[in-house]
């Protein structure tokens, strides 16, 4: 728990309870309810087209709900834009980066809200404490960058993902928003990526993952939200489902038992060597 929460221990830092979302005729969303403590992970895990990058943007001020309520520290929200959202301490790291991949790793690091020093014509960025600050603040998170000046584009795609993460709880955000970090990356990456979710979380933020695996969302998550068609279908603390069953769920349950028996049972088609080759 972060010590800014304790004075009201109850209040999550966002709820959302019976929130439905609408494209026109297309029903994005209907009836999710997510809630998001301080020093918690909540995974929402669905299919394509499930709804999951239509919630964040709920949470990430991008979107409005249109029924149900959405509070953010206790209070019943409407979030006007992205900035909104930001200055509640609810920041979120898109899949695609909006990082400027030419620049330094401490200049987006600090991108848009650059330090200085000095006052009236002798005003200029404190370049000497970004780049101190950037490598610091990275360390603490336990990546050690040779060079804080190399472009942010010769980083790793998980690298790149671990300095917004960095960035984000630097910048005193209380909520983390992650649509899915690990999407793009091999298992080394995605456990390095898992391991800076769980640094977020240590440091007391309240973190929504965003993700296809459910491996990847066992292995942090302390509750998990499953999608579908825009439904959830599913709502689980994790000492209330295992992985397997978690995996089963995600897999479609029993649409895949089903799939399982009738691909075991059709004989192997001709071209493939089945009872009628030749
Ligand atoms: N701007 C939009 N206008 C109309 N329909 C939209 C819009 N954005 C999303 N949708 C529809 O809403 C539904 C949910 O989309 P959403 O992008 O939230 O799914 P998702 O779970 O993030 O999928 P993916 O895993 O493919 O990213 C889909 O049927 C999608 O076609
Ligand atoms: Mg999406």
């Amino acid at each position: 728990m972060s010590e800014k929460n304790s004075e009201q221990p109850n209040v999550p830092l966002v709820e959302l309870a019976g929130v439905s979302k609408y494209y026109g005729n297309i029903r994005a969303l209907e009836d999710v309810s997510l809630t998001v403590n301080a020093g918690d992970i909540t995974c929402v895990l669905g299919d394509n087209g499930a709804g999951k990058s239509t919630l964040i943007k709920i949470i990430a001020g991008l979107h409005q709900h249109d029924a149900g309520s959405f509070a953010v520290e206790g209070e019943e929200t409407k979030l006007a834009n992205p900035r909104d959202a930001l200055n509640r301490g609810i920041a979120t790291v898109y899949q695609d980066l909006a990082v400027v991949p030419l620049m330094p790793v401490w200049r987006n690091f600090f991108l848009g809200s650059e330090p200085t020093k000095g006052s009236g014509p002798f005003k200029r960025l404190d370049v000497d404490f970004m780049r101190r600050t950037t490598h610091a603040e990275l360390l603490r998170m336990g990546i050690d960058l040779r060079d804080v000046d190399q472009p942010i584009g010769t980083l790793s795609g998980g690298e790149r993902q671990c300095v917004a993460i960095a960035r984000a709880v630097y910048f005193g955000a209380k909520v983390l928003v992650l649509d899915e970090p690990t999407a793009a990356l091999g298992v080394k990456q995605s456990g390095v990526v898992l391991k800076y979710v769980a640094a977020a979380r240590d440091a007391g933020l309240g973190v929504v993952l965003i993700t296809h695996n459910p491996h990847h969302a066992y292995l942090v998550g302390d509750h998990f939200i499953l999608l579908k068609r825009g439904a959830m279908f599913g709502s689980h603390a994790r000492d209330e489902i295992s992985l397997d069953e978690l995996t089963r769920q995600m897999a479609g349950g029993s649409e895949l038992d089903d799939l399982r028996h009738e691909l075991e049972r059709a004989p192997a088609p001709r071209h493939l060597g089945g009872p009628d080759a030749a």
